[in-house]
């Protein structure tokens, strides 16, 4: 049953590194439906479950202390240290990205871009899973699904509060994230795994 089990593992690796070869060629390419890619489809969408539930739920607790405001500037200090700090947990890379991004750590790279593109045009945008330069990468839509998003993601005359304007205003000066509507495309998440090394 040991060397079975051994036997499995390894023909896991050789599959993942094959996927992870491909990918080179092709980078950006949606993942063929494997056991792996159907692994990895389901720890993204259980760790992106978790980060969504984590920063709402500071972002409501921040609102409820000091009111919008504040809540902008806890996510602007936040933000990426809460999710910096789940990706070491989870041992993978956890980021969030967007085509109109307001942080610029957020914009997409060369990859992301045909996957989000892809996610815009298709009506129900899906989970997606590629293989990239030796890693697995789990994309997952990110929309505005509240209409509680549009208080600092809204159109910025009438929706956004002038005061939430002028913070966001200082403390992203190039920002892109205004202007959505209740169930527009807001982002992505993108969980990126590094394929585990054969030994
Ligand atoms: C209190 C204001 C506020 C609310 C409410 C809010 N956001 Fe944001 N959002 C921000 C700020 C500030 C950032 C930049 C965070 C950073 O610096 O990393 C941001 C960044 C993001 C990003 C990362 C991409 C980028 O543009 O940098 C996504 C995705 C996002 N928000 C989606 C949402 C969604 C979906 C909702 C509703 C569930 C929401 N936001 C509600 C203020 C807010």
């Amino acid at each position: 049953m040991k060397i079975n089990a051994t036997y499995f593992f390894s023909a896991m690796v050789a599959l993942l590194v094959a996927a992870s070869c491909s990918s080179r060629q092709q980078s950006g390419q949606e993942a063929p439906d494997s056991i792996d890619t159907i692994a990895y489809m389901k720890s993204g969408d259980s760790i992106t479950r978790i980060m969504q539930e984590v920063l709402l739920k500071n972002v409501m607790q921040a609102t409820k202390a000091g009111g919008a405001v504040y809540a902008v500037e806890f996510c602007n200090e936040r933000a990426m240290p809460l999710t910096d700090s789940l990706s070491a947990i989870y041992n993978c890379r956890i980021q969030r990205i967007s085509d109109r991004f307001r942080n610029p750590a957020n914009k997409p790279t060369e990859s992301d871009l045909p996957v989000l593109e892809g996610m815009m045009s298709s009506g129900q945008a899906k989970p997606v899973v590629t293989s990239d330069a030796g890693s697995i990468v789990y994309y997952k839509p990110i929309k505005i699904g509240m209409a509680s998003c549009l208080n600092c993601h809204g159109s910025e005359n009438g929706q956004i509060d002038r005061n939430i304007l002028d913070v966001i205003k200082q403390k992203y000066p190039a920002d892109n994230a205004t202007g959505y509507k209740e169930g527009d495309l807001r982002g992505a998440w993108k969980i990126t795994f590094q394929i585990p090394e054969q030994h």
